[in-house]
């Protein structure tokens, strides 16, 4: 669209018609003379935004569109944000991709980063446990994804401009796979997924909707490793989940 053009640095830098040098040096100043300074900037709000929102928008048009092996490839060479220098694999998901069960982590650790299979740790046997009282097995009838493809360096917190980036595949992941109900592991996940700030104790309990899709906050089993009193709590919200997902199901 021609109002999101980008502007070349040169562009942008030399106005159109270099105003006449030698006159205006000879002329006098008044008080209506705009500063010859002024003639470098650019208009700045439109030219600023251009070169960011348009290709954003299209990026995200673009896989909104893919199906599962545009979308498997375009992970895999994701190039979007600095993780891409630093990890080993990146991290797309696994499971069946009809699933009715969909679980979102946060994002891949060192040992997920290895094996390029999110939840492969002593976090990812608590989460396999999980699975197996809600009835599941990893890979039948659940598809377990995180919202960053990719390991942050010495497990730090995703940074912002990291997870935007990487929402666009996750979004399409759950589009593709349309589950009946989503379960979220852990506060980031949860406060991505859901754009909110509100803690993780207050998410829990309640149905959430993300595109039309219910979504069920439980605490993340590496959490639940260290913190073994949570269990209880954890439980309570996979009983959540499934009355949800019977009731989906139900209404199918
Ligand atoms: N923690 C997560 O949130 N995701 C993984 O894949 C592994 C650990």
């Amino acid at each position: 669209m021609a109002d999101f053009a980008p502007v070349s640095t040169a562009e942008r830098e030399a106005p159109a018609e270099p105003p006449p040098v030698q006159a205006a040096m000879d002329a006098p100043m008044t008080a209506d003379m705009v500063p010859a300074e002024d003639f470098a900037e650019p208009a700045p709000a439109v030219i600023a935004e251009a070169p960011i929102v348009a290709p954003a928008r299209d990026r995200e048009a673009a896989i909104a569109a893919m199906d599962w092996p545009a979308l498997d490839a375009a992970v895999a060479g994701c190039t979007a944000c600095g993780l891409c220098h630093t990890r080993t694999n990146t991290v797309f998901g696994v499971g069946d991709r009809q699933a009715e069960w969909m679980l979102i982590g946060e994002a891949p650790g060192e040992n997920e980063d290895l094996q390029g299979e999110p939840f492969v740790g002593q976090a990812g046997k608590l989460l396999d446990n999980m699975l197996v009282s809600l009835g599941l097995r990893r890979g039948r009838n659940v598809f377990i994804a995180n919202v960053l493809k990719c390991r942050p360096p010495g497990n730090r917190n995703p940074e912002p401009a990291e997870v935007e980036q990487c929402e666009p595949f996750l979004k399409q992941q759950i589009a593709l796979v349309r589950p009946r109900v989503i379960v979220v592991l852990g506060r980031f996940a949860a406060q991505s997924l859901l754009r909110t700030t509100t803690p993780i104790g207050k998410l829990r309990g309640t149905v959430h909707s993300y595109e039309g899709i219910p979504v069920v906050v439980t605490y993340h089993p590496a959490y639940l490793l260290r913190t073994l009193t949570d269990k209880a709590r954890a439980w309570e919200d996979l009983c959540l989940a499934r009355e949800v997902h019977d009731r989906a199901g139900a209404q199918a």
